[in-house]
């Protein structure tokens, strides 16, 4: 890997490393209100050896913690390139671009996996929040293809940013911006682009997260060096989807 970096200038004059080998994904937010860059952590298996682009199963919602060692995000790898920049608008108002998947043909994408709109994510137990795959069915939305939020069916499009297509939900899932190493095919979490849902989920979730991560405290620590990628299906117990 080139370890040259050099600096990206947001429109709000933030600044952002990167390293100009290898990025290609997600810009930023016209002002940078909707993006906030974190540690640069590198996926992984459960074990530990860093996951290949190449590898990953199509249209298997995989889960890892990022930015916040209890924050769940979805990575997945979309049946075609989603190589198109998206204008997005939060339900503020205010508009962002997503830049579309990464990956050698641009199909591997990632978003919170909390939901915009009342916070329900996958935990151990369950999950009512999963992909759908294209040639699926759902309640929520006239087409598979679209992660989708069975608590009050809400729908989000990954090919579209997880811009919210149908249902309660006004914001689309916030994107995890990934920095891909095409020379071994390996990739970073770098940041988080979109209207997050983070502090709401540290307070209402408060007792659950001290629970599972010991303490409210470690819950809200942040994701450093790697983090470790699963399978929703091996992430919950049970997957409920309408
Ligand atoms: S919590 Fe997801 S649609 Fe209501």
């Amino acid at each position: 890997m080139q370890r040259r970096t050099f600096h990206k200038v947001l429109g709000s004059g933030l600044l952002v490393a990167a390293s100009a080998s290898l990025i290609r994904g997600y810009l930023f937010a016209n002002d940078g209100a909707l993006f906030a860059s974190y540690e640069k952590a590198l996926l992984t298996d459960a074990k530990g050896e860093p996951i290949r682009l190449s590898a990953l199963s199509t249209e298997v919602p995989y889960v890892f913690y990022y930015p916040h060692v209890s924050t769940p995000c979805f990575l997945i790898k979309l049946p075609k390139p989603a190589t198109q920049e998206v204008a997005l608008t939060a339900a503020s108002g205010e508009t962002y671009l997503w830049k579309g998947g990464v990956g050698k043909e641009g199909k591997v994408v990632a978003f919170s996996a909390i939901c915009s709109h009342a916070l329900t994510h996958p935990n151990p137990e369950d999950s009512f929040i999963t992909y759908i795959p294209k040639d699926g069915k759902t309640l929520a939305y006239e087409k598979g293809g679209v992660v989708v939020c069975s608590s009050h069916l809400s729908a989000f499009d990954p090919t579209q940013g997880a811009k919210n297509v149908a249902g309660e939900a006004k914001d689309p899932l916030a994107s995890i911006v990934l920095e891909y190493d095409e020379t071994n095919d390996k990739v970073y979490a770098s940041g988080v682009l979109g209207v997050e849902m983070f502090h709401q989920y540290f307070r209402i979730f408060r007792p659950q997260l001290a629970d599972r991560f010991q303490s409210a405290r470690k819950a809200k620590q942040l994701v450093k060096i790697s983090t470790a990628t699963v399978a929703l299906s091996e992430f919950s117990k049970e997957i409920i989807q309408y």
